[in-house]
């Protein structure tokens, strides 16, 4: 396993589990199979990030988009979920997890909001690793109802133009109080964003893997973390300026 710096992991990872459908297709068997394989990689990475002492997960676990999926995917992929989080929620109690969710939640069927604030509740007092779950998000609809809630806050005489900035712009968002991701993985070999975290993703380290959500193991993870760990973060600086040497530099 690749020897980790303590000292130098993300304080925040964000992770796009991709590819439980190909697993699936691979071996032929059904979708929904990739998707439970999938689910036994979530508790192992929740597991990890919590014992190395990562402070925020967040996992995008059904976007906007997949609404469209056939209708039994996603009836199986809400029954799934609900599972889990029934199934995890004294583990999380155990290791200090507390749970959070982004996205359109009116979306989401009644019996798994339901689930969902039992865990939310249960978890609220939990000091240690914050998991965020992404569920029904999109990154382009969170900004567009930020932008809508701002404009009703002008409007309702709480707010004026002038005293928006990054900062209350960013309250606005359904990740109002979370750091951005320092370190974002996507599985499956798809080197794209997928509108997840448009906004929040601006300076996180990018890292893509052509193993498949299911597949994803410790050893691939630290492998991951090995990665971020050998990059520069330079936030729009020089690397002079980052070492100290930033006099020294030529122009
Ligand atoms: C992407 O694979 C994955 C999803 C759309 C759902 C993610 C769900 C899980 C990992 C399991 C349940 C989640 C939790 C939090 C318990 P895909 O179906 O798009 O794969 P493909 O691109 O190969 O078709």
């Amino acid at each position: 396993m690749e020897p980790l710096d303590p000292n130098r992991l993300p304080v925040h990872l964000a992770v796009i589990m991709d590819g439980n459908g190909r697993w699936a297709q691979q071996r032929m068997l059904r979708r929904i199979v990739g998707h439970q394989r999938g689910a036994e990689t979530v508790k192992m990475v929740v597991e990890q990030a919590s014992l190395l002492g990562i402070r925020y997960l967040t996992l995008f676990a059904f976007s906007s988009e997949n609404w469209s999926r056939p209708a039994m995917e996603v009836r199986a992929l809400m029954t799934l979920l609900k599972k889990y989080i029934r199934q995890e929620t004294a583990r999380m109690m155990r290791k200090n997890i507390r749970y959070n969710v982004i996205g359109n939640r009116s979306d989401l069927p009644d019996d798994v909001n339901e689930t969902l604030n039992e865990a939310i509740n249960k978890t609220s007092g939990n000091t240690g690793m914050v998991l965020t779950l992404a569920l029904s998000y999109g990154s382009r609809q969170e900004l567009s109802m930020a932008a809508a809630r701002l404009a009703q806050d002008v409007l309702a005489g709480k707010l004026t133009p002038e005293a928006i900035n990054i900062d209350v712009f960013e309250s606005y968002l359904d990740t109002g109080g979370l750091p951005d991701p320092d370190f974002l993985i996507r599985t499956s070999g798809e080197m794209r964003i997928s509108n997840f975290l448009l906004w929040q993703l601006a300076y996180t380290e990018l890292y893509f893997t052509e193993i498949n959500w299911p597949d994803f193991t410790i050893n691939e993870l630290h492998k991951a973390l090995a990665d971020y760990q050998s990059r520069e973060r330079r936030f729009g600086r020089t690397s002079d300026q980052l070492s100290g040497r930033g006099d020294l530099s030529n122009a």
